[in-house]
């Protein structure tokens, strides 16, 4: 039998609204002039991506020209590394967490073999930095400190406003990877002292394969990439124009009723959260409940195997993942979750769900039914 698909794997990518498919297809239908052309076709081409950065920089409070178009969050994110330690000498130092997404730990290595030292702040068990270990680790050395607004599996909110203003105060740049907090949050970034921002259009329903990076002030940014003007040299290549006009249809529909929006997923993951913790024995959720994102539940089903847990769920049709998307085909157990002070085998019967706005209270009735029903089975 064929089951119904439920997607609650929304951390991981959300799908395109109706509107935003339609509003791409416009621009792919009549409008793929290249905004670097001369002629009127490449006019109306820019006036697009100047509708779309007006739109996405409303969505996060943001002045227009700080915002630079990139393909992806990892992008962004390894762009204002690179940004903060490529004409420092061997030595300099990149202040960051245990528990950040790949693009980052991943862009440490790499940095890590070109003479950067790394110092990576541990998370205690509700998966929060020490905002006084932080200052203690900011040396005259720092060039950057990074670390995530929202966290993709636990949804774990950090003190972004104190940690800004700590580094505001010792002097050192700050990123936040904010990939899991734009439009899930209100957020007026003019009014924070962070210097950058990583976001990803997929997390609130634009196409995937499309990003930017925030910087307060643009002499701070370098290029990745070496070629054209494209987006003022700081993103040369050719702008994919339907991505940057879904991203910007997707955050000005986002901005439009964010309360609202907010308060909808957070009643959904509520009521969800209630339901599996009252009906499946020895389930336990994971992560601060108070500073966490309003669609994300990261729950431990103790004695149970979360790796087929997840596996029985998507055969009955719930879509739900074990860890990140981008770590889901490692054979390690979450290594954020381990952060925490969870063992191996807690973190391996734990499951992230994260839940959107396109999600229905029968969604979730249906969805904790399947899943009471296969964790007995699994038990047995
Ligand atoms: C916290 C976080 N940072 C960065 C990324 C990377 O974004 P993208 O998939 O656009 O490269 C993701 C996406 O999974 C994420 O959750």
């Amino acid at each position: 039998m064929k089951h119904k698909e439920i997607y609650f794997d929304n951390n991981a990518t959300t799908k395109p609204l109706q509107e935003v498919r339609e509003e791409v297809l416009k621009v792919m239908d009549s409008e793929f002039g290249n905004p670097s052309s001369a002629h009127s076709t490449g006019k109306r081409a820019r006036k697009h991506l100047a509708l779309a950065r007006e739109q996405l920089s409303l969505l996060i409070g943001s002045d227009i020209s700080k915002i630079t178009f990139t393909g992806s969050g990892t992008e962004s994110n390894n762009m204002a590394f690179y940004s903060c330690t490529r004409d420092k000498s061997n030595g300099c130092q990149i202040l960051t967490t245990t528990v950040e997404h790949s693009s980052i730990h991943k862009m440490c290595n790499f940095l890590k073999l070109n003479g950067v030292s790394v110092n990576k702040l541990e998370v205690n068990s509700d998966g929060l930095i020490d905002l006084n270990e932080l200052k203690n680790a900011i040396t005259n050395s720092t060039s950057l400190v990074s670390v995530q607004w929202v966290n993709n599996e636990t949804g774990v909110i950090q003190p972004i406003s104190q940690i800004a203003e700590i580094c505001r105060d010792m002097g050192v740049p700050l990123h936040t990877d904010a990939a899991q907090a734009v439009g899930k949050m209100e957020m007026n970034i003019q009014e924070l002292p962070i210097d950058f921002l990583s976001l990803t259009g997929h997390k609130f329903h634009s196409p995937q394969g499309v990003g930017a990076i925030y910087c307060k002030e643009k002499y701070l940014l370098a290029p990745l990439l070496f070629g054209g003007f494209q987006e003022e040299g700081f993103r040369p290549g050719t702008e994919n124009v339907p991505g940057i006009v879904g991203m910007g249809k997707a955050a000005e529909i986002r901005r439009k009723d964010l309360a609202d929006l907010i308060s909808k997923m957070k009643d959904l993951r509520d009521r969800f959260e209630a339901m599996v913790l009252d009906f499946v024995p020895g389930s336990k959720v994971n992560g601060n409940l108070k500073n966490r994102v309003c669609n994300t539940s990261n729950i431990m089903f103790s004695g149970i195997d979360g790796r087929r847990l997840v596996k029985e769920l998507d055969q009955n049709g719930v879509r739900c993942s074990q860890s990140s998307a981008c770590t889901n085909f490692e054979t390690a157990p979450s290594y954020v979750l381990c952060a925490m002070g969870l063992s191996e085998e807690e973190a391996y019967s734990s499951i992230r769900f994260s839940f959107s706005v396109e999600n229905t209270y029968d969604e979730i009735d249906s969805a904790v039914k399947i899943i009471r029903e296969s964790a007995e089975k699994l038990k047995n």
